[in-house]
């Protein structure tokens, strides 16, 4: 995360322009027209300053609050892909109202189309980083459901390493074990990397399938119980 610098007032229309409410003729016009409140109070002047800190605004119904950067934790749903040019399906960036995806607005690392659950955004290039370098050590936890009951060997196999095709070294879970309460094939795999497809790549060199998958780990973020897939929340951290 970048850290916080002592930012100096800047005039309201520039800095909506920057938070991604669309072109410095568009902000203008918009506050002009009368339609913004500024830190509770209307505002038509588009070159009033204002300090950044604590600022916030209202266009009609909703409240934004200056932010230097945005994080964001979605349930991501299926099937959805995590680019800014999808293939196949639509973007998660889709799912974002405009204003946050104009601030150019990335996954924190990607998600198959068909995975839910936990997945990081955001404009903050030091925590994308943060959050995918392998050398960063940063725990991702996923539940698997898989096509047949998890044996001793299997957990064993994905505990100590297995190899996968195209992969010159072993690659190991840092843990893996099975949610009896949930089903006797559920697995909950603690990975370190990010490698393609890697969870259902490990699993069926364990000899097993993953039939469904959902991410509810990210170091030191977890999926809310309440966040439904499809959902997403600012992550307060700036
Ligand atoms: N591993 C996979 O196989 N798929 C994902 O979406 C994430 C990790």
């Amino acid at each position: 995360m970048a850290k916080a610098k002592k930012a100096k007032p800047l005039p309201i229309g520039r800095i909506l322009q920057n938070q991604g409410f669309g072109t410095r003729a568009y902000c203008y016009a918009l506050i002009e027209s009368g339609d913004v409140l500024v830190n509770g109070e209307p505002c038509v002047n588009p070159d009033a300053f204002f300090d950044l800190n604590g600022l916030h605004w209202q266009i009609g119904e909703q409240t934004w609050r200056y932010r230097e950067h945005v994080y964001l934790l979605m349930n991501k749903p299926a099937p959805y892909e995590c680019s800014q040019k999808p293939q196949h399906h639509l973007s998660v960036l889709s799912i974002l109202p405009p204003e946050l995806r104009a601030r150019d607005v990335q996954c924190v690392g990607r998600l198959d189309v068909d995975t839910t659950g936990l997945l990081l955004l955001s404009d903050d290039g030091q925590f994308i980083h943060k959050n995918t370098s392998p050398k960063k050590n940063v725990d991702k936890v996923y539940h698997a459901t898989c096509a047949q009951a998890l044996t001793d060997e299997m957990l064993n196999a994905l505990k100590t390493g297995v190899l996968l095709h195209d992969e010159n070294e072993t690659l190991k879970a840092v843990d893996a074990r099975v949610l009896s309460d949930v089903g006797e094939n559920v697995l909950e795999l603690t990975l370190r990397e990010g490698k393609y497809h890697q969870v259902k790549r490990m699993v069926a060199a364990a000899g097993n399938h993953v039939e469904k998958l959902h991410r509810v780990r990210v170091g030191e973020f977890s999926l809310p119980a309440d966040l439904t897939v499809g959902e997403w929340v600012f992550l307060e951290l700036g």
